[in-house]
């Protein structure tokens, strides 16, 4: 008995000795992380952000976790974001690898893709299709109008009553993305879509909860049945769908005469290249699905972010619809040209992306070892860029903890961006669907606050901003009052 106890505390000594943490030499400061474990132990795996927040208070503007055996740096502050992202951007700009939402994807698609020459050829790729380069003849302008168009007639039914913006917005933006992708909107009724819908809801839960916190730091729990593996199973079942859906694309597709980026990416992969190239159909199916993702939730809650401001601020609201009104006067749709017009409801619109950073952290990886604020960080550390801290940053922002839109807005009633502004983060890495994102956000607003007046509902009690957090935040739900404007169109 007592010398099977001793057999145990040396097997225990030695585990400690052989997975024994040694913190890098200058490595930011941060609780004292445990073998294997890393700090899991110190964690609220299921919402660290409490832990987080009692760490910065602790440890300053650059502090370290361990998750499992593997470092990671935080970090606060306009300063420290813009050393990383922008002065030492090569160093900066990896993902992280060997992680549930990289290894389900193979380390394809462009989200979880690390820093290299096959994330940048396909970056470079979209950035260009996204700018209207051989789409076919309708604009994304058009594309988004169009889409507008339904959500008009979805509140127009409603008007003098109320509407859950939830579903509207999250179908609006999905529509928008497919227009890009497939060139046809999302039929909802169709059942192989709902299942998808439902697979992606699932994993996300299941990915960003405990059992992706548990992947990620414990390897040794990979091959054991848990539920991630429903993750992995969910995500090849997607590709399969995807697959089908670029198949039919193929059938009607005249080359050379793309009409949307599935096809501009078929084109791609006619072209014969030299020194070969890293376009393929996996690639393609993986890169559809990352487009849908990051455009979803991050374009609607936003949105919804903006209504609940726009409703409990009235007169600001007004004064919106009064310059829309005076700018578009006899013009049948807005342009987003028309921003330029339109100082007022910028400054809004730039003030409600900044009050709801919906994105409120970058999660990146060193890709040689460097340097950050007089601290050393070797290759292959995880990077999380505190975002939502810049956007209301003391020092930064005229009124950093109130909405209001002066904060873009010089004595001269002119538009002006801070610095600070960074909801699409910034560096090579920034989001890749910025111009996508404020178009959208732009016409739709200007669209809605032209036809409409919004309202709180009167028994709902007072509006409650405190946002609910996840990879990308959004508000707690609600509804929307909606009445027809009067005089205007
Ligand atoms: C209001 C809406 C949006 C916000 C606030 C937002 C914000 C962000 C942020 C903060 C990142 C991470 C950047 C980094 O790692 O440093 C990102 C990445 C990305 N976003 Fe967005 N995004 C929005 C809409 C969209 C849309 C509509 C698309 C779709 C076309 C999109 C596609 C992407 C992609 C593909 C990446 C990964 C880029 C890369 O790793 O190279 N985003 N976004
Ligand atoms: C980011 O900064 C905000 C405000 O400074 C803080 O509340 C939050 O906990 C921080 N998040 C992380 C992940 O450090
Ligand atoms: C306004 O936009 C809608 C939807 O795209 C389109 O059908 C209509 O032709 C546009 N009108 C003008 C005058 O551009």
């Amino acid at each position: 008995m007592l010398g099977s106890l001793v057999l145990v505390w040396i097997f225990i000594c030695l585990l400690f000795i052989f997975f024994r943490i040694q913190r890098p030499k200058n490595f930011p400061p941060g609780p004292r992380p445990v073998p294997i474990f890393g700090n899991l132990f110190q964690l609220n795996i299921a919402n660290p952000l409490k832990d987080f927040e009692r760490f910065a208070e602790r440890y300053g503007n650059v502090y370290s976790v361990y998750f499992g055996g593997r470092p990671a740096v935080i970090f606060t502050g306009l300063k420290a974001v813009k050393e990383a992202l922008v002065t030492k951007a090569a160093d900066f700009s990896g993902r992280p690898q060997n992680i549930l939402i990289s290894d389900i994807r193979e380390g394809k698609g462009v989200i979880f893709a690390d820093y290299g020459p096959q994330w940048k050829e396909h970056r470079r790729f979209a950035l260009t299709t996204l700018r209207n380069f051989g789409m076919g003849k309708q604009s994304m302008e058009d594309r988004i109008l169009g889409e507008t168009k339904h959500l008009v007639a979805r509140l127009e039914k409603s008007a003098g009553g109320f509407v859950n913006p939830q579903t509207m917005f999250h179908e609006a933006a999905s529509n928008i993305i497919y227009l890009v992708l497939f060139g046809t909107r999302l039929d909802y009724e169709d059942a192989t879509l709902k299942e998808y819908f439902q697979r992606l809801t699932e994993s996300f839960k299941i990915a960003n909860g405990p059992w992706g916190m548990i992947y990620d730091t414990l390897p040794i729990t990979r091959t054991l049945p848990l539920p991630f593996k429903k993750v992995f199973k969910n995500y090849y079942t997607t590709e399969k769908v995807i697959g089908n859906m670029i198949s039919k694309q193929k059938a009607s597709r005249v080359p050379g005469k793309p009409r949307h980026f599935v096809d501009c990416y078929l084109d791609e992969l006619d072209k014969v290249w030299d020194d070969g190239s890293s376009f393929e159909e996996g690639q393609l199916r993986r890169y559809i699905i990352d487009l849908h993702v990051a455009g979803l939730d991050t374009t609607s809650n936003t949105l919804r972010t903006a209504f609940l401001y726009l409703m409990a601020h009235p007169h600001i609201q007004e004064r919106c619809q009064q310059e829309i009104d005076a700018v578009l006067e006899g013009k049948a749709n807005a342009s987003f040209e028309d921003r330029h017009n339109m100082p007022y409801t910028q400054a809004v619109i730039h003030e409600c992306q900044r009050v709801a950073y919906t994105v409120p952290t970058a999660f990146h990886c060193t890709s040689r070892d460097t340097e950050l604020m007089g601290y050393s960080i070797p290759k292959e550390t995880f990077i999380i860029a505190n975002l939502s801290s810049v956007l209301s940053e003391e020092d930064q922002w005229k009124f950093p903890r109130e909405f209001n839109p002066a904060n873009f807005l010089n004595e001269h009633g002119q538009f002006e961006k801070p610095e600070a502004f960074l909801p699409f983060s910034v560096g090579p890495r920034v989001c890749l669907g910025e111009g996508l994102a404020r178009m959208e956000l732009f016409l739709i607003l200007v669209t809605l606050l032209r036809r409409f007046q919004f309202f709180w509902p009167e028994d709902a009690g007072e509006p409650d901003f405190t946002p609910v957090y996840g990879i990308t935040v959004r508000p707690k739900p609600y509804r929307m009052g909606v009445r027809l404007r009067g005089a205007a169109r």
